[in-house]
């Protein structure tokens, strides 16, 4: 196994998941670009991919899958609720989503993050070769930057946050901002969706630790830490590949069918999370059916929900007020055989999914704030013959780059409805231009593009 490996990526999950087998376990590749992305890079160089198997109890020892060695980090029960569904989840991911939901501080949460956090670090620190490369990734994980420069000072150690990172009102909330924030600063380059975070995160390390500096060169212990945006993107040729193969456009055609060859397809794919707008969206449809404005020949929804962190309260709420409103819709507007709402809880294939993005006439993303939705993206990715809408939130990352979107403040709901009904009868010519320039946008900045420049701002 890699133990002298030229570059680590240490993220709180493996990119691979365990799936039972007849009677044995296999682990699979995870599906994503992150995966995707990094794959070309760390296949060329002996590598490890440090992170939580997804499940509590001991570890499985190390192994390799396609090229990436993977060295399991165990966590117990206590500390999948207490590091996991409860410092990351509870107080971290609502603090950093503009306090949607109340971030809760508890201080015995806190303690489980530093010891998980040492322990990715002091992995990542064992394994990588003499001036090798540590990538770490996401929230939680924000105090291994400075553990494992403590540990290993002749690594380079790069961070990326993948979720947004919050303004200073809301940040400075959190009894252990100073930490955080101080173990962040121990990467040479901390990369973010946008530049509003590199921005916010500047600010707060000048106001609560005794870094100064500016985003280019933060100066903290002697040490120089780069802070920029570095907005994520998709595998944009492997969705345009998967839209034009035979098997994902004859499927299209039968959802088509399945669904009403006349009527319009509005699409949302999500995980279900209370960060994504997903009830608000189905309030501005049920007011558009209500007002006339819309109706059942016209249109159909399609809501796709991926079922996520399922133990924790706010997400089991957040399912109980969806599949309300999809029982009052249908109650409502329902002929048989023909529900004005379809709901999926569950994952999807890729081609699944990528035949339902084709089928799509308007894609519904309305996130209350997103790091950055690559629904959003992997929907313009795959929509190769320009036709279709995206209605984008503008507190999503990616609306930053996808301007030709139909932009939209979700909690408008009056500005929703008719931002709806404007999509819904979009002309093919508008359609056309605006999902052109999008398309633009995301073959010039691929997952892969992403990655490299990351990559070439923490050797430079
Ligand atoms: O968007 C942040 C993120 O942590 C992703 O990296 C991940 O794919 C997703 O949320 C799901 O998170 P979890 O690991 O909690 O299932």
């Amino acid at each position: 196994m890699s133990k002298n490996s030229k570059i680590v990526i240490v993220s709180n999950r493996l990119p691979v998941h365990r799936v039972k087998r007849n009677r044995s376990y296999a682990w699979e590749t995870s599906p994503g670009g992150l995966v995707a992305a990094l794959k070309p890079i760390l296949r060329q160089q002996p590598n490890t991919w440090v992170g939580w198997a997804g499940y509590p109890g001991a570890a499985p020892k190390p192994f390799e899958q396609e090229g990436i060695f993977n060295w399991p980090v165990p966590l117990s029960k206590d500390e999948v609720e207490n590091f996991y569904e409860g410092f990351s989840n509870r107080t971290l991911w609502p603090l950093y989503h503009d306090a949607v939901r109340p971030p809760e501080y508890r201080r015995r949460w806190w303690w489980p993050y530093v010891h998980v956090n040492r322990r990715f670090a002091e992995t990542a620190a064992e394994v990588v070769a003499r001036n090798g490369t540590v990538w770490v990734h996401d929230y939680h994980l924000q105090l291994a930057p400075a553990m494992i420069r403590q540990l290993r000072p002749d690594v380079r150690i790069g961070f990326f946050l993948h979720i947004p990172f919050p303004p200073q009102e809301l940040f400075a909330q959190m009894p252990w901002r100073r930490r955080v924030l101080e173990g962040l600063l121990g990467s040479d380059v901390i990369g973010f969706q946008t530049r509003l975070g590199a921005q916010n995160f500047v600010r707060l390390c000048r106001r609560f630790t005794d870094a100064h500096g500016t985003r280019d060169a933060l100066e903290f212990n002697g040490q120089v830490t780069k802070a920029a945006a570095y907005p994520i993107s998709v595998d944009v040729r492997r969705f345009e590949e998967l839209a034009e193969s035979p098997q994902v456009i004859r499927r299209c055609e039968e959802f088509r069918e399945k669904l009403g060859a006349s009527r319009k397809i509005i699409l949302g794919v999500d995980r279900l999370d209370y960060t994504k707008g997903i009830d608000i969206r189905f309030r501005a449809y049920q007011e558009l059916l209500r007002s006339g404005k819309a109706s059942l020949d016209q249109c159909v929804l399609v809501q796709v929900a991926i079922p996520s962190r399922e133990r924790v309260d706010a997400y089991r709420e957040l399912k109980a007020v969806v599949e309300q409103y999809v029982g009052e819709i249908n109650g409502e507007f329902a002929e048989l055989g023909r529900p004005p709402v379809h709901y999926l809880h569950r994952s999807l294939s890729a081609e699944e999914l990528v035949a339902l993005y084709r089928a799509a006439d308007v894609m519904l993303v309305t996130p209350f704030r997103d790091g950055m939705n690559l629904v959003a993206k992997e929907y313009v990715a795959t929509k190769t013959d320009n036709s279709g809408v995206l209605v984008l939130s503008e507190f999503a990352g990616s609306a930053k780059e996808l301007t030709s979107a139909l932009l939209v403040n979700p909690h408008d709901i009056d500005g929703l409805e008719s931002t709806l009904q404007t999509a819904l009868n979009m002309p093919r010519s508008e359609q056309s231009r605006r999902m052109r320039a999008m398309r633009r946008v995301v073959k010039r900045n691929d997952v892969f593009n992403w990655a490299n420049t990351f990559f070439e701002d923490l050797s430079a």
